[in-house]
């Protein structure tokens, strides 16, 4: 079975999500370790609380170089195969995105390369589209760069606030996150330049 790590900084609903797959039989795969950079991010209780490894390594005054390579070896200690970054709120340094080749992945609330970086529901509410959504794809040690593996679109709504928008995106981010994983657990997909072509 895939042993996936987790990285989070904050909630951890999309790990959560996962887990719940895991759980359910819907999703091939066994979470290996859950590591955090912020102590106080809930998402490392509730994966205490679903009795799974979680660990915090503290990033605060750490080198990004000196960083990744203790998360890397944490990584490797647990026999990750694929990395899901899931609200891990850091850039990845080349050592650690080799570390992993196209085995990274992160999911992003917008439609990339629309909105990457920060409060991107709040960027697609002030930039007034009618559709946003979220992606799920492959990283590199760009910001929300990488070939994409699946997108879905939420439509916004004239009502809506940065609250009611993120609460949709995130209901589909919950959901095309285990399907990318099972995608690229699967393994049946080939990545040509930017384009992840399945089957
Ligand atoms: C999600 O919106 C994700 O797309 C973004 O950060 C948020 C994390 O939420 N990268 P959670 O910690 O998974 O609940």
């Amino acid at each position: 079975m895939t042993r996936l790590g987790i990285l989070i900084s904050g909630r951890g609903s999309n790990f959560e999500a996962i887990a719940d797959n895991i759980a359910g039989g819907e999703l091939d795969a066994e979470i290996a370790v859950v590591i955090s950079n912020r102590s106080e991010a809930p998402g490392l209780e509730a994966a205490r609380r679903r009795a799974l490894p979680a660990v915090c390594i503290p990033s605060k005054g750490l080198d990004r170089e000196v960083y990744d390579r203790m998360v890397v070896e944490e990584l490797r200690w647990r026999g990750v195969e694929l990395v899901c970054l899931a609200g891990f709120m850091r850039l990845l340094s080349a050592t650690f995105v080799r570390a992993f080749p196209n085995r990274i992945l992160n999911i992003h609330p917008s439609l990339l390369p629309a909105f990457p970086g920060l409060d991107a529901q709040h960027q697609a509410l002030e930039h007034g589209v009618r559709v946003t959504g979220c992606t799920v794809h492959f990283v590199d040690e760009y910001l929300d760069a990488g070939p994409i593996l699946i997108q879905a679109p939420v439509p916004v709504r004239d009502t809506d606030t940065v609250e009611t928008l993120s609460a949709r995106i995130l209901k589909e981010e919950h959901r095309i996150y285990s399907e990318a994983l099972r995608i690229a657990i699967g393994g049946n997909y080939r990545i040509e330049g930017r384009r992840v072509i399945l089957g």
